[in-house]
């Protein structure tokens, strides 16, 4: 019957006499219990209660006392507690569903004395209790305000309670009513406990007990505060995180960031799906890329894994560019893009033939061999043109480190793809032309081989799998047409040279450079220097002139540069004002690029003036050149000296042409003696030449024979050529070089072993022996009678000769 609301002090109550002898109706409540001086709305609807507030006239007097248990409906006199409260009922409210509202003010405890009435509603006698007055003691203040001190915690920290139960409190001066106010105040207090605090009639008692009540409150109080701060806590931390990832989300796409990183990544999905991976590699793409978008973009390995996952997006994985080879077509641009270089092209278009019709050979890596300048670069370019295929340049050369070509480990910071799929990025095909530059200048050290990381990436056995260090994906490489260059086999590690089709490419005589220089040099050399084609002409003698006076070279490079000079100073007269045609003359020549720079013809003419000195021809990786050899001798005991950096090969060679020289003094017509007392001594002077080898064999004999028999060798002749102990000459190799440096330099007479005969007949043509004498000689003797006069006649003809060379110079 009874809903216990909040109940509200009335300090105005009065309070009423004492009720000895009298009866009162009783008021059964259940689950509450009336305090003196509270204020309680009980709700009432059992019949017997409602019939008791209706039975109320003047007299609204009534006890109000606790049901022992709140289930009873009937309750009798033995069904409640013994104390109850006396109490006055101030308002009735009828409710909607024919109970009543009953406002009943405490006014004191009293002892139910005696029943008076059962039906309709029990009444009863009653004494009030006494309290005994509390003498002030300090512990009775303390303990006062020890409560009063807990009531107020609680509701401070209570969200349930309101804080005008504390200003009323500290207004309440009274111990007893302090303690039946802060007692009927409490919502936690179960019924027994309030009736406990009723029944107990000292007062010290009874605050006592309500001390240890509120103690434990508090305690539970705090408690519940620590497990709810507890659980609060763990349950912010994740959101914590989750609602600061939300207010990013918000912020970056209040600053437009979040769509572009969206935009971004769904352009990565589709650049995965369109880039024709293998579905193994498209697989981890996809998941790099998923892990990309979990990702925060201001984190610092966003990007790391963002070019990545570019990387992959954007390589051309199965796109190609090559159509159909057209053989005939490709000869044709092959011709366009260069002069000459006949059995080159050739070779290439065999080679390009049996790929075409074996489009998947594993075939060899072609690879050009040859000076500097003589166009093998040009052709890589031309081929490509050619094929119709995209180009691009990697330069081996001063490369140390393996992971140049493969490329580092995504671990490694700054990572990044090698050589080979950088330039794949930028072709944007899977099947260029890859020219690998320099490949025998390629280095070796502490960081790696690069050349084993090079070999599986030409082998066509491994390179459909290639795999460099970064993307850490196969990549199929077999598309691409690689084209290596060197300007010497000797440095090429053997399981590459093994790979490859070497196809050598040799210096060009002065007419080819000055085929090649009317041809493609100037016309491009004008152009590129803003020139009109009929602003210069360039007579064919002059571009000789330049090709053999200011270059000393196997190709055409500084030709170029020097065409390209004179087309500036041109360039410079024409924006100074000058209309005119300007037509290049020897003249014009000496004032641009100033007095001659070279003359081997000259050299060798003035040189060998002197008996012991004879001329070589020797292979370099430049193409070839000329050597001198001097002899000399002096007062001795017949020793014998070699200087000039030379390797041991070329010793002995020498110690070889000695001993025959020696053996065959007499026929030579020299005194047996002669040797006795001299010392010999030979020089090979100039560097830059690799002076190794037993080539020089036959021009080492000769100086000797010279400057023993003390005979000039003629002007412009050389020779190049093994000897044997017995004087037997043998081939040597490089023929098609030395003879090319030979021609450049001004000989006009060459002696070469008999045996390269056919070598000449096939890698030289007309045109480049043209201008030349060959002398095949299979004895020293053979050479010896070509190379020193015989008659005074002889002797006076090659002094004449010599005479108008260096005419010509002055
Ligand atoms: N036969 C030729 N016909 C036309 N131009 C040529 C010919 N040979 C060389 N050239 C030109 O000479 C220049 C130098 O050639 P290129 O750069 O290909 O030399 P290279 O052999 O690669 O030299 P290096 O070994 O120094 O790299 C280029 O401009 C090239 O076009
Ligand atoms: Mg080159």
């Amino acid at each position: 019957m009874a809903n216990e609301f909040v109940s509200v002090i009335k300090p105005t109550a009065t309070k009423a006499s004492n009720g000895e002898g009298h009866s009162y109706p009783v008021l059964p409540v259940r689950e509450t219990v009336l305090f003196p001086h509270a204020v309680l709305p009980l709700t009432v609807g059992r019949t017997s209660s409602i019939q008791l507030i209706q039975s109320l006239g003047e007299e609204k007097t009534i006890l109000v006392v606790a049901q022992k248990d709140a289930r009873q409906d009937q309750p009798d006199g033995g069904d409640l507690y013994d104390i109850g409260t006396r109490a006055t009922v101030h308002k009735v409210v009828k409710m909607p569903n024919q109970s009543l509202f009953v406002f009943t003010e405490g006014t004191e405890r009293v002892k139910i004395t005696g029943f008076t009435q059962t039906e309709p509603f029990m009444t009863a006698q009653c004494e009030v209790i006494e309290e005994n007055d509390t003498e002030e003691s300090p512990e009775a203040e303390a303990l006062q305000r020890n409560v009063l001190g807990q009531f107020q915690t609680i509701v401070t920290s209570s969200s349930t309670l309101s804080d005008d139960l504390q200003t009323i409190a500290i207004n309440i001066e009274d111990p007893s009513r302090l303690a039946d106010f802060i007692a009927s105040s409490l919502p936690f207090l179960s019924t027994t406990d309030k009736q406990d605090l009723l029944e107990t009639s000292d007062v010290k008692a009874r605050l006592e007990k309500l001390n240890n009540s509120l103690a434990k409150e508090l305690e539970v109080q705090q408690l519940r505060n620590k497990i709810q701060s507890e659980v609060q806590d763990s349950v912010q931390q994740s959101q914590r995180d989750y609602y600061l990832r939300e207010q990013m989300k918000a912020i970056q796409k209040e600053l437009g960031d979040q769509d572009d990183t969206q935009k971004d990544i769904a352009d990565l999905k589709e650049k995965i799906e369109a880039a024709g991976m293998t579905e193994d590699v498209k697989k981890d793409a996809l998941k790099e890329l998923g892990r990309l978008s979990r990702m925060n973009p201001a984190a610092a390995d966003y990007s790391l894994t963002r070019n990545y996952v570019e990387w992959l997006a954007v390589l051309p994985w199965s796109k190609g560019s090559a159509g159909e080879v057209d053989i005939k077509k490709a000869g044709e641009i092959l011709d366009e893009d260069h002069y000459g270089l006949n059995k080159v092209k050739d070779r290439i278009l065999d080679y390009l033939s049996v790929r075409r019709l074996k489009p998947d050979m594993k075939g060899p890596i072609l690879c050009f061999v040859g000076p500097p300048g003589v166009g093998k670069t040009s052709l890589g370019r031309s081929i490509a043109r050619a094929l119709g295929r995209k180009f691009s340049r990697i330069s081996l050369g001063g490369m140390h480190d393996e992971a140049e070509i493969r490329g580092h480990r995504r671990t490694y910071i700054g990572a990044l793809p090698g050589q080979i799929i950088q330039h794949l990025k930028r072709v944007e095909v899977n099947d260029p032309v890859f020219m690998l530059d320099e490949i025998d200048k390629l280095g070796r050290d502490f960081r790696g081989d690069p050349s084993s990381a090079l070999l599986e990436t030409l082998d066509p056995e491994q390179n459909n799998t290639f795999r460099d260090n970064y993307l850490d994906q196969p990549f199929d490489l077999s598309k691409v047409l690689f084209i290596c260059t060197a300007n010497q086999l000797d440095p090429i590690p053997a399981p590459l040279l093994d790979r490859m089709e070497i196809i050598e490419l040799t210096g060009y005589t002065e007419e080819e450079k000055v085929n090649i220089a009317e041809r493609y040099l100037i016309p491009r050399q004008v152009k590129e220097n803003g020139l009109e084609p009929g602003m210069i002409e360039f007579p064919t003698a002059s571009v000789g002139m330049i090709a053999r006076h200011y270059t000393r070279e196997a190709g055409v490079r500084r030709l170029e540069q020097l065409i390209g000079t004179v087309c500036r100073k041109l360039a410079r007269k024409v924006a100074e004002g000058r209309k005119e045609k300007l037509v290049i003359t020897p003249e014009v020549i000496r004032e641009m690029l100033g007095g001659i720079k070279v003359r081997v013809d000259t050299e060798i003419a003035e040189r060998t003036k002197r008996a012991g000195v004879a001329v070589g021809l020797a292979w370099t990786p430049a193409g070839g050149d000329v050597l001198f050899i001097e002899a000399n001798k002096m007062k001795g005991k017949g020793g014998f000296n070699i200087t000039g950096q030379i390797g041991d090969v070329m010793k002995e060679s020498m110690q070889a042409a000695l001993t025959w020289v020696r053996s065959n003094a007499a026929s030579l017509g020299l005194d047996e003696d002669v040797l006795k007392d001299t010392d010999l001594h030979i020089h090979v002077p100039a560097g830059g030449i690799p002076k190794d080898g037993p080539s020089a064999g036959v021009t080492m004999a000769t100086a000797l024979v010279s400057l023993l028999t003390n005979t000039p060798i003629r002007p412009l002749l050389a020779m190049t050529g093994e000897i044997t102990l017995s004087g037997n000459v043998l081939p040597v190799g490089g023929i098609k070089e030395k003879f090319l440096a030979a021609k450049r330099a001004g000989v006009r007479d060459v002696i070469l072993p008999i045996d390269v005969k056919t070598n000449v007949e096939e890698d030289l043509t007309a045109d480049q022996i043209d201008g030349m004498t060959i002398h095949y000689a299979s004895r020293i003797e053979d050479v010896l009678a070509v190379a020193l006069p015989k008659t005074e006649a002889d002797v006076v003809e090659a002094e004449e000769v010599r005479e108008e060379i260096l005419a010509a110079a002055e």
